[in-house]
Parts: C-alpha cells; sequence; structure tokens
C-alpha cells in the first residue's frame, strides 16, 4: 500500500528543490521527487533526507546530539533562545519562513516558531540524530539533511529570517535563499564563552581571538549588521549537564566521561557569553 506523504511536509514543498536538477519537488510514496525521477527518502522519523550519496564533510555524531538535546531541555540556554526569538521576531511577517542552518535539535527553530504564531520553519543539518529531534521540535517544523557547503536545496528569496546558531556558515547562499526585506540571525561564542571548563578540561576546543573579524570579512560583501545582543550570564551546572556541554561539543570525540566524571575536572558553574546579530542582506 502507497504510503501517503506526511502531511507535516506538505507546507514546505514550494521551498525545496531538486538539489541535483533545481526542479520543484513531489511527493511520491514515501519519498520525494522531481520531474528528472531524482528522489529522495522521507525517513521514518520525519526528516527527507536531500544530501544523497555524498559524505558530509562535517556534523555531529548521535552521541553529541543525544548530549545536545539532553542539555537544551535543562533550559539552561533559555536566554539565549530568548535573544534569538526576539531578534528574528521584529523581521517576519504573519506567514512568514523560517530556515535554520546546522540547525541541530531544533531548539533555537522551535523558540522562534514559538513567537510566531503563523511562521513555519525549516531546518538544516547534517546530523540525523539531530535531525530526528527537529523534526518534532514543533508541530510548524520540518527538517531536512544537508551539507552547509554546498548550495542549498532551496529556491530563491524563500526565508524571512536564515538562523545560524553556533553553526558553520554559507553567506552567499543564506542571501540568496533571504528574501530582500529578511535577516539572518547569527549566534557565535564571545573569548568568555564557557570559560570554566576550558580553564578546567583540557582538549575543550579554545576559541580563536581572530573569529568576530573572520565572521565580519565573511559576511560584509553580502549583508549589513541591524541589530547586536551581547548575552552574558552565570549559570549553575550539575555534573550530568556539565558532562553534557562537553559531550556535545567536538572535543567529545577526545575525551572519556567516566575519566572526567572522576577527575573532578566538571566545574559546578559556568559563564556563558555570546553575541547574536542580526543583519540585513544588502
Ligand atoms: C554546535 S552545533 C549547533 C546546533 C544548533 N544550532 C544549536 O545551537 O543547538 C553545530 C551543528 O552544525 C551541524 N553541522 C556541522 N557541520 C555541518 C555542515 N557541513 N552542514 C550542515 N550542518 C553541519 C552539526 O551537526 C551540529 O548540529
Ligand atoms: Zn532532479
Amino acid at each position: 500500500m502507497p504510503v501517503s506523504l506526511s502531511p507535516a511536509l506538505e507546507p514546505f514543498l514550494d521551498l525545496l528543490r531538486c538539489p541535483t536538477c533545481r526542479t520543484a519537488l513531489h511527493p511520491d510514496h514515501a519519498a520525494l521527487r522531481c520531474p528528472a525521477g531524482h528522489t529522495f527518502d522521507i525517513a521514518r522519523h520525519g526528516y527527507v533526507s536531500l544530501l544523497t550519496g555524498t559524505r558530509a564533510t562535517s556534523g555531529d555524531d548521535a552521541a553529541m546530539a543525544r548530549a545536545r538535546d539532553r542539555f537544551l531541555s535543562t533550559g539552561r540556554y533559555g536566554p539565549i533562545r530568548q535573544a534569538v526569538a526576539r531578534l528574528a521576531a521584529g523581521a517576519v511577517p504573519e506567514q512568514g519562513t523560517v530556515v535554520d542552518v546546522g540547525c541541530g535539535t531544533g531548539y533555537y527553530l522551535a523558540g522562534v516558531l514559538d513567537q510566531l504564531p503563523g511562521a513555519r520553519g525549516l531546518g538544516l543539518d547534517t546530523s540525523v540524530r539531530a535531525l530526528r529531534s527537529t523534526a518534532r521540535a514543533h508541530a510548524r517544523a520540518a527538517a531536512v539533511t544537508w551539507d552547509v557547503f554546498r548550495p542549498f536545496p532551496l529556491a530563491d528569496g524563500i526565508a524571512d529570517i536564515v538562523l545560524d546558531v553556533f553553526a558553520p556558515r554559507n553567506p552567499s547562499e543564506f542571501h540568496r535563499v533571504l528574501r530582500p526585506t529578511g535577516r539572518l540571525v547569527v549566534v557565535r561564542p564571545t573569548g568568555r564563552h564557557l570559560a570554566e571548563l576550558r580553564g578546567q578540561v583540557p582538549a575543550v576546543v579554545t576559541i580563536d581571538p581572530a573569529k568576530e573579524q573572520r565572521l565580519s570579512k565573511a559576511l560584509t560583501p553580502f549583508f549589513e549588521t541591524s541589530s547586536t545582543e551581547q548575552i552574558e550570564y552565570a549559570t549553575p551546572l550539575t555534573r550530568t549537564e556539565a558532562l553534557d556541554l562537553v559531550g556535545m561539543t567536538p572535543s567529545a570525540r577526545h575525551l572519556n566521561r567516566a575519566d572526567l566524571a572522576e577527575n573532578g575536572l566538571l566545574p559546578d558553574q559556568v559563564t556563558v557569553s555570546v553575541l547574536a546579530t542580526a543583519y540585513r542582506p544588502r
């Protein structure tokens, strides 16, 4: 018996394009198909696999995505989510579209959609475990596998907001998919972010001080700054939360959870310090 398209995906078909030939995609059983016959499976977990036949350059493994899911559900990053929602809310019309690139588990996308009752949100990521969570993160959210470093499988000028929270960036593609009235919202850490973890846990990746300059250089040809918020606060951490916070960073691959917990290296409080900027397309 044919499996029908998940109703949750139906409202997103106008945004999507075949990654191979750039034509529109249509539902075909439990897949999306373009007129030339390129076919993309809809996973049982609700996301669409558009990144087929190629290995992604980077992305979270299942253990990292699970740690991220657990940590974000504690609400410790709630103030970041609120800032993202504030910056996004001003720029989205009633029936607007939000695209979250490197969406992870969809935590920030869901936070923005909560503030925008008529909007829909599409998450892109290479991590299938993370996208399972995104597909469930909000009733008006959908998720597709994609590598940010390749041309996006999206039509031109379809997004009111592009979100990029702690994720890799592709400025020219952000610009192409945004409407001229849209906004790009970028969140990145300052040098003080999680300083206590960086001080105590060996191998936790340090933040390059030239990062802000590199961001500005990469975005300037396509965007100008509209407004920036600095979010900085101290938050207490349980041992499990500290382990998850380490576990969701790339350094997790070099560390052993048990060793970390036993060696008394985990702080019971950390500084959260990030910048969130809304940019206007040039
Ligand atoms: C630090 S996490 C941030 C996730 C989410 N925005 C959040 O803040 O919770 C970085 C995310 O980017 C994804 N990612 C890494 N490389 C990517 C790539 N080349 N294309 C798309 N996503 C990528 C990872 O899988 C991960 O979900
Ligand atoms: Zn095609």
